[in-house]
């Protein structure tokens, strides 16, 4: 069973991440780590707590982040994912509560408790803590089995601002940390997310499953698609984080390149722009696995398949 850390923001699309995660017997979440991005960091904690809760995974320990970029003000998303982040679910109050160690010491303590090689972190937002924890305690970059995020982009460029993909775009300096940290990297960017498409059809599909977290995915989907959908002129919303989860499940529904990805973090212009040399042009060493496509139709089939094992 492999063993994951998921670090993260919620966000309707982190929500369905963490779900398919902890649907999958093949991966044990060993706990989840909460940063500010989508929103602030009082309702991505909140979010999280609520999200493991409403699955059925109350055990799964929750704890707390970063609520500011590394050396940059915060900036969050309220226009696509509404004001709690969650918009479109059914929100309560959650009875479980975040642990009282910090997300970065508890990913620092993690990983040089287990076996090197046994944890896989799983970034679903911008970076602050991973890079904190890097730079806090150097000795684990050597002892991560893998991270697989979901950030940046090449083909599809940006969606925040016209060069940057928003996670990376919210904290570069971190970014810039994670990406020369030596640890291996896979990255599911822009490229393969958006094709990811929550279409009328999928999300129909989604809601007939007919368990509660399929009808909160499909509340869910169905608030922040109208947002997207006017964005993009596209036929669906894409559906960005559980590509990180499926990736682990199924890394053959998926093809990439293993090239050089650098972050820019000096230009206000493209600042948090994955300078990714998809063509080979420098040689500069590569880095990161940076995928580029996907079958989405088979993303689906898994994605349903597993919400259906859940309350
Ligand atoms: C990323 O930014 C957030 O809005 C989503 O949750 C996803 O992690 C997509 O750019
Ligand atoms: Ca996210």
């Amino acid at each position: 069973m492999r063993q994951i850390i998921i670090d993260t923001d919620p966000g309707q699309d982190d929500a369905v991440a963490i779900m398919l995660a902890l649907a999958s017997s093949e991966l044990k979440v060993l706990g989840i780590t909460t940063v500010a991005g989508n929103v602030p960091l009082e309702l991505t904690e909140r979010n999280a707590l609520m999200i493991c809760e409403a699955a059925g995974f109350p055990n799964v320990p929750v704890f707390r982040g970063n609520a500011e970029p590394l050396k940059r003000k915060l900036i969050t998303a309220e226009h696509v994912h509404g004001k709690t982040g969650l918009d479109g679910m059914k929100l309560f109050e959650p009875t479980i509560q975040l642990q009282s160690t910090s997300a970065v010491d508890f990913i620092i303590n993690t990983i040089r408790k287990h076996n090197s090689n046994t944890i896989t972190l799983c970034p679903l937002g911008p970076l602050t803590n991973i890079a904190e924890a890097l730079t806090k305690a150097p000795d684990i970059a050597a002892r991560i089995q893998q991270i697989v995020l979901m950030g940046g982009a090449y083909f599809e460029v940006g969606n925040v601002t016209p060069t940057a993909e928003f996670n990376i775009f919210v904290d570069p300096e971190a970014a810039h940390i994670v990406f020369r940290s030596g640890v291996p990297i896979t990255v599911l960017p822009l490229d393969v997310t958006h094709k990811v498409l929550l279409t009328d059809e999928r999300i129909l599909r989604i809601a007939s499953i007919g368990n509660q977290m399929g009808r909160e995915v499909a509340n869910m989907a169905s608030f922040f698609e109208r947002f997207d959908k006017e964005k993009y002129g596209s036929n669906g919303a894409p559906l960005h984080d559980p590509t990180v989860i499926a990736y682990l499940l199924y890394p053959e529904i998926f093809s990439g390149r293993f090239i050089n990805v650098e972050i820019e973090t000096q230009s206000e212009l493209t600042r948090g722009m994955t300078v990714a040399d998809w063509w080979g042009v420098t040689d500069r060493v590569a880095n990161a696995m940076f995928i580029g496509d996907v079958d989405s139709d088979q993303f689906f089939e898994i994605l349903i398949e597993r919400l259906s094992k859940l309350p």
